[in-house]
């Protein structure tokens, strides 16, 4: 199969952390005789500094052209404290996101059995929590319009819209991920205050008849927030909407230990595209201390969702639980034992995937 990817490797640590994924990916090219073509395109930060864009048009093209896109991180800290900075690094994200349709998010939350010393609960809650939560992308309040000030600057305002083909759309791809999975979904939102969580809930009332094999329950969006730390193994499929999914995720992403750990693939109308969860990380750019884990596990959701290849995506995931189980990790996870920098866990992992060659 001839896989053409897109790589936007971003601001901060992307492109050190992308340089591992990409050694990994053609490890896995050359074990199970794939051929791969990679297409570099700028976005966010450097893409202000270069073009005065975070999202231009050719590297819009360049996503459209492609089969798949890798994107490591955006983000610079002389944004994050001028609130009224003209052209931010975050909007090339969202533009990205909306003109690509990727309106599904999805994210893994696992455990990997030999950190889970790291996580800030108590290991008996955390062992064996294996859920997905899926956050819908492409609209609510980071899209709704109008949003923005008043004329003497003293009153500003966001609006929450979704229409039922947004919210339908979603949920029948949450069904989709309960089906294949542990058959229950849970529908997070705040449908006791808010009316886009109360068509949310109607909607999902009007489909779980469809889909009788899947338990369908509800929660509101605090209580699902305790719900995730008390009681991690009670989750399957969780779906929600885009505010509420990327406040929650980041709360779950770090029961596994760190949140260098977790990849996400988002899905929709035209090319699918893989992330880590975690951001640009501007402290450490360019000192080859970062884990990669988080981009090279988005590389296996790559081959998996956008390509069907299974196999390959499991050969880079047991590649890393290999990794992990012989101690190869980076500073955050090492404590006072040995770190590895960030291309030496990306060697690690793409020799031992090349061993297993046959
Ligand atoms: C995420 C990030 C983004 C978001 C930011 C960088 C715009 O936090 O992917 O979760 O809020 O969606
Ligand atoms: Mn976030």
């Amino acid at each position: 199969m001839n896989l053409k990817i897109a790589v936007l490797a971003g601001d901060g640590i992307g492109p050190e952390i992308m340089d591992q994924a990409l050694k990994v990916t053609r490890a896995v090219c050359k074990r199970f005789n794939h051929e791969a073509t990679f297409t570099e395109a700028i976005t966010g930060a450097c893409a202000i500094d270069a073009v005065g864009d975070p999202y231009p048009p050719e590297t819009h093209q360049v996503c459209m052209a492609a089969d798949a896109v890798l994107f490591g991180a955006i983000g610079h800290p002389k944004y994050d404290n001028n609130p009224n900075a003209p052209i931010r690094p975050e909007q090339g994200l969202l533009r990205m996101r909306k003109q690509l349709g990727l309106y599904g998010n999805i994210r893994p939350v696992m455990t990997f059995p030999s950190l889970i010393h790291k996580s800030p609960l108590r290991a008996d809650l955390v062992e064996g929590a294996d859920f997905v939560c899926i956050r819908e992308l492409t609209g609510g309040m980071y899209f709704g319009r109008p949003q923005g000030r008043s004329e003497d600057g003293n009153t500003a305002y966001d609006t929450c819209v979704y229409t039922r083909e947004e919210i339908e759309r979603i949920l029948h791809l949450a069904y989709r991920f309960a089906r294949q999975r542990r058959k229950k979904l849970t529908v997070v939102d705040k449908a006791n205050v808010i009316a886009t969580s109360r068509l949310w809930r109607q909607i999902a009332q009007e489909m779980a008849p469809q889909y009788p094999d899947i338990e369908t329950d509800y929660l509101f969006v605090d209580n699902a927030a305790m719900r995730i730390i008390q009681w991690p193994r009670s989750f399957d499929v969780l779906v929600t909407e885009n505010l509420f999914g990327d406040i929650l995720t980041d709360e779950a992403s770090v029961i596994t230990g760190s949140l260098g750990m977790l990849p996400s693939a988002s899905i929709g109308i035209h090319t699918s595209l893989f992330e880590p969860i975690h951001g640009s990380y501007p402290q450490a750019a360019g000192k080859n201390i970062a884990n990669p884990v988080a981009m090279i596990l988005s590389a296996a959701l790559m081959f998996e969702y956008a390509f069907n290849l299974h196999e390959e995506g499991a050969a880079i995931r047991q590649a890393v639980n290999a990794s992990l189980e012989a101690g190869i990790v980076t500073e955050e996870i090492a404590e006072g034992g040995k770190a590895y920098t960030t291309s030496e866990v990306g060697d690690w992992v793409s020799e031992y995937i090349d061993s297993k060659k046959k």
